[in-house]
């Protein structure tokens, strides 16, 4: 039975069988030395001449073989230890070995922190080179933290749900991804830029807590901070207030990072929380860096920006558009009533406010969300607010709308990006560091090759025409 390279210490005396990856070899005179590497550690391994055969096979090792060996666990000799390695005080003296597969020399070296080799390269040959040390902690700790998120949800009466990833388009500010439909012709599915919609539609069905590990697809251009593809812990809640989103999210964010992060700090405890206006007046910008010692890479200084204006001007296209998302609840000022609130829409639009908050870590921006309107009539007047014709709303967002016609809850939720938080967590410079198969600057899957023309069979099946000015073809890559 396989034991684990860090099982090794509890198994001395014992009879072990190792699997794992050859990560040097050292030939100490007449005995042979290699560094057996598994998920767990790493594990010295010792061949002996004496056993002639298990021997001669181990003299053909090179890095990267993928081998089994078995041998009983010993104590290495004083002075030998190695305190770096799990394994560290011991050593096996292998009496058996197994070629599982051979390895040509790698073509990025896997013993490094990495930050040394051109990104093309650690992106087409990315299962090197998640082998390195540093991108399979930041696997691991992923791992870690969206299983405690997990259950953290769970003890508190949320339900994990998956909503569609070939749907309709909801406007969360970028463009789509659009997916043909071969059923239909002419049509298109839109991917996710966020599960708005069908969270909310959640509440009406009367989920009450919802949320999801959810993966969001945005095509804008990507930088250090943002994929094309990436991943929300997207929440909903019903009959919530602001303030307790703000404390569920504060909670579970200080209980992570105490039971994930031991050794991170917090700037503030409680989070503090400042006003949109207060931010820009202050620091210039809505996601300030509060840190006291920015050099400190185990200072986390969370902060809740709220109080948002409900709309911004775009000049470009001459009209209102919502800060956030349209769905966001302007805010009612002391007494005021629904349609008081609502002539306010159309008269002072400038000036309203949004139940609307941004989370922000160390200079990010790291989730975002609001109270929602849940007042149909209310919703149709921000659209119209936007711009939007009768007709425009109808087609767009009728659904949403019959939906709120057919018993609402008052609902509201927030979505960190997970992404973001890894990378702060783990102190790394860009969110391709914590994901396993992230996209280049411009957007391509080195490894995989995408994206890539598609036989014509395919698109003629699709309905699809490519213009002449289209022939498939890649722009010159741009770094990032
Ligand atoms: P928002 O658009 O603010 O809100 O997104 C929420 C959080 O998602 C992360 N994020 C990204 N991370 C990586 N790459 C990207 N391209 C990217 N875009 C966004 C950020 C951001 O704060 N539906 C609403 C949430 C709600 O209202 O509940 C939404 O998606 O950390």
């Amino acid at each position: 039975m396989r034991t684990w390279i860090d099982e090794i210490s509890k198994n001395e005396g014992k009879k072990v069988e190792l699997f794992g990856w050859v990560g040097s070899r050292r030939d100490h005179g007449k005995l042979i030395f290699i560094d057996l590497r598994d998920r767990t550690g790493v594990a010295q391994i010792v061949f002996f001449p004496k056993n002639k055969e298990v021997y001669e096979s181990a003299s053909r090792l090179r890095g990267e073989w993928v081998i089994r060996i078995s041998g009983i666990v010993q104590r290495r000799p004083k002075g030998m230890e190695n305190p770096n390695i799990v394994s560290g005080d011991f050593e096996i003296p292998a009496d058996e070995l197994q070629i599982l597969a051979e390895a040509k020399t790698p073509p990025i070296a896997v013993d490094t922190n990495g930050t040394e080799i051109g990104e093309d390269l650690r992106m087409k040959y990315r299962y090197i080179d998640l082998r390195r040390e540093r991108m399979k902690q930041n696997l691991i700790m992923r791992h870690r933290a969206i299983q405690f998120i997990r259950n953290f949800l769970s003890q508190r009466r949320f339900i994990e749900i998956e909503t569609p990833i070939l749907g309709k388009s909801t406007p969360e500010g970028a463009r789509d991804y659009l997916v043909p439909a071969r059923l239909h012709p002419g049509t298109f599915y839109a991917l996710p830029q966020s599960p708005q919609q069908y969270k909310q539609l959640l509440m009406v069905a009367g989920i009450e807590r919802y949320f999801q590990i959810a993966r969001c697809f945005r095509d804008e251009d990507t930088r250090g901070d943002r994929q094309p593809e990436f991943t929300q812990l997207d929440v909903e809640m019903s009959f919530v207030s602001q303030e307790e989103i703000l404390q569920l999210v504060e909670e579970l964010f200080t209980s992570l990072v105490e039971t994930v992060y031991p050794q991170k700090h917090f700037t503030f405890k409680p989070f503090v929380r400042l006003s949109y206006r207060e931010v820009i007046e202050k620091y210039g910008t809505d996601k300030p860096d509060l840190r006291r010692d920015k050099n400190n890479p185990d200072e986390l200084a969370f902060a809740f920006v709220v109080d948002f204006p409900m709309f911004e001007w775009k000049e470009k296209e001459r009209r209102w558009d919502a800060t956030h998302h349209p769905f966001t609840r302007p805010q009612q000022l002391g007494e005021e009533s629904v349609d008081e609130l609502r002539a306010r829409l159309r008269d002072d639009t400038r000036n309203v406010l949004a139940h609307q908050y941004d989370f922000v870590c160390n200079g990010y921006e790291v989730g975002g969300g609001s109270i929602r309107t849940h007042e149909p009539d209310l919703l149709a007047d921000v659209f119209k607010v936007m711009g939007h014709t009768q007709g425009g709303v109808e087609e767009k967002f009728g659904h949403l709308l019959e939906a709120f016609s057919y018993g609402v809850p008052p609902h509201g939720g927030i979505a960190p990006g997970i992404d973001r938080i890894l990378m702060i967590l783990q102190n790394e410079p860009n969110i391709r560091e914590v994901i396993a198969f992230p996209k280049t600057g411009d957007g391509r899957d080195l490894l995989m090759a995408a994206p890539a023309a598609v036989d014509k069979k395919q698109l003629n099946e699709l309905g699809v025409q490519l213009k002449q000015s289209k022939k498939p073809g890649l722009k010159q890559s741009k770094k990032n």
